[in-house]
């Protein structure tokens, strides 16, 4: 019936806190995947009384995983900005900026995968990477193909990540053979796409709940037709639990080049209403309506794209009146810093879209990123966040906690995490782990065992002296729980990730299989 967990956790409560718990106890439900209840503070002493309470007499009914000190649970990575077809360039090109790394990189590789064959064995290894690095949720690109991305979601499906997954749409601005026929065929592709997906059988555990959903994929405003943007802002407006995503203001050429192709007379009315009375900007969107339409999320406004389950990578340059327009349409921010930094595109102020109640999330952005473990997106976003911090010519504002300042770690951990699931518009069922939500988690640990030498060992502590077998009274464990979790955050790699499980159910991780 049960699977329980007995040892430290760390799990996030909001932008600023998290909870760490030396001693808890977690059940997950064996037939839903779901997490039935979680004790906060048992001590061995007391195992034996809290399980009974709990209707659990016998250790023979469960399942019991007890973790070791400096190893820990705390809720799956979220990547909500990965394209898979980009994992074989990773380590190449960062002497480009973005559109000729396009050109000259990527383009040629997302090519190959037209062959279907070499689209599934090269997915099977991504996917493996991805779920071993401890992403328990992944925001996917594909290429522009159909059948390479339906390899890409079967491969996902039966591997038991939790995904969205787009097919790429291009219909013009791209290499003659890289490139869609006609606006048409590529909603046609996608609407095949979507079908696929929703087709798959359902996994095992919460009945119903599909672990892979299909997400639309306008690669970016300058692969677009006008007629292509129409034509996916109509499917979105006639199925609004179809997720969206998108790029957005990467690159100072990038941007340019979009306002080219879509000067403000050329695009339609926004389908809804601009909004007149939000919390930050109130009317300024109204009033410079003339102004939003000349910007890059303008654009995507005008077609219908921007909206609560839209996913929009980088926003790295926005101007003021695109950061009133995505607060507004609820829409959200994909931190790829790794990326950001390796195409000199540049600093995203993530602070700031804190400030204005955006929901942000990090994003690999493999392979503009070059590494696809969220915990790169972790130390290059505190990075970020600390360059931002010291080119501010004045001090931060007042009245904010997070603009022009450095990201805390229980903000990262957010952002690695619950944040993610927000911008998924997933964050009720995973994210953090509660009563109720999935069981997306990591076993981490920060032992010497694990083999990584850049994470100092917690038996080291021990060995050394450094850490007593009990700790004094005025060491707290929750305290030298935290220096794990930073540790891992800011030293770890995949070799700290021990067990990763979706929905309950143990997919990878280095223990896994063994
Ligand atoms: N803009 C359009 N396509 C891409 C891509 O593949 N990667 C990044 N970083 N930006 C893009
Ligand atoms: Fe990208």
């Amino acid at each position: 019936m049960y699977t329980l967990f007995y040892g430290a956790l760390i799990t996030p409560v909001s932008l600023t806190e998290h909870r760490t718990l030396p001693h808890a106890l977690l059940a997950v439900e064996r037939e839903t995947g779901d997490i039935a209840w979680i004790e906060d503070n048992v001590p061995a002493s007391s195992l034996q009384d809290v399980l009974a309470r709990r209707g659990i007499l016998s250790l023979e009914d469960v399942d019991l995983v007890e973790l070791k000190l400096g190893e820990f649970l705390m809720p799956g990575f979220i990547d909500t900005h990965i394209h898979a077809p980009q994992v074989p360039n990773i380590g190449s090109g960062q002497q480009y900026e973005l559109l000729d790394w396009l050109e000259h990189v990527t383009f040629p590789m997302e090519a190959r995968f037209e062959d279907e064959h070499f689209a599934r064995r090269a997915y099977t290894s991504v996917i493996k990477r991805t779920i071993d690095y401890g992403s328990t949720t992944c925001c996917y690109y594909g290429t522009l193909h159909l059948e390479g991305t339906k390899a890409l979601a079967e491969v996902i499906h039966k591997y038991g990540q939790r995904a969205f997954v787009g097919k790429c749409n291009m219909d013009r601005n791209s290499p003659p053979n890289y490139v869609e026929p006609s606006a048409a065929a590529s909603l046609a592709a996608t609407r095949a796409l979507i079908a696929h997906i929703r087709a798959l059988p359902p996994p095992p555990g919460r009945a119903g709940e599909p672990l892979v959903r299909p997400i639309l994929t306008p690669r970016f405003a300058i692969s677009c037709s006008h007629e292509l943007l129409a034509g996916l802002g109509a499917l979105a407006a006639e199925d609004p639990a179809l997720h969206i995503q998108t790029h957005i203001s990467e690159n100072a050429g990038e941007i340019r080049f979009t306002k080219e192709l879509f000067p403000p007379a050329s695009l339609p009315k926004p389908p809804a209403p601009l909004p007149s009375n939000g919390a930050t900007g109130e009317a300024k969107v109204v009033k410079n309506g003339k102004k939003l339409e000349s910007t890059y999320a303008g654009v995507y406004d005008a077609f219908g794209l921007l909206r609560r389950n839209t996913v929009l990578a980088h926003a790295v340059h926005l101007e003021d009146e695109e950061v009133e327009i995505i607060k507004a349409r609820e829409a959200g921010i994909s931190h790829c810093p790794t990326s950001n930094f390796n195409l000199r595109s540049g600093c995203a102020r993530i602070g700031m879209l804190l400030d204005h109640g955006i929901k942000v999330s990090l994003g690999t952005d493999v392979s503009g990123g070059f590494s696809p473990s969220i915990l790169s997106a972790v130390q290059h976003a505190s990075m970020c966040s600390k360059v931002v911090a010291t080119q501010a010519r004045t001090p931060p504002p007042p009245g904010t906690r997070f603009t022009d300042r450095q990201l805390p770690v229980p903000t990262l951990l957010y952002l690695a995490t619950q944040g993610g699931a927000d911008v998924c518009d997933i964050g009720e069922r995973v994210g953090s782990l509660a009563p109720g939500k999935a069981f997306d988690a990591l076993v981490v640990s920060v032992r010497s065992d694990v083999g990584n030498p850049a994470t100092w060992g917690v038996d080291m502590d021990l060995e050394l002296g450094v850490r007593e077998a009990e700790l004094g009274e005025d060491e707290s464990e929750e305290v030298e729980l935290e220096s794990f979790l930073e540790r891992f955050l800011f030293c770890g790699d995949d070799r700290n990730v021990r067990r990763v499980y979706v929905q309950g159910r143990l997919i990878g991780g280095k223990d896994f299989g063994m």
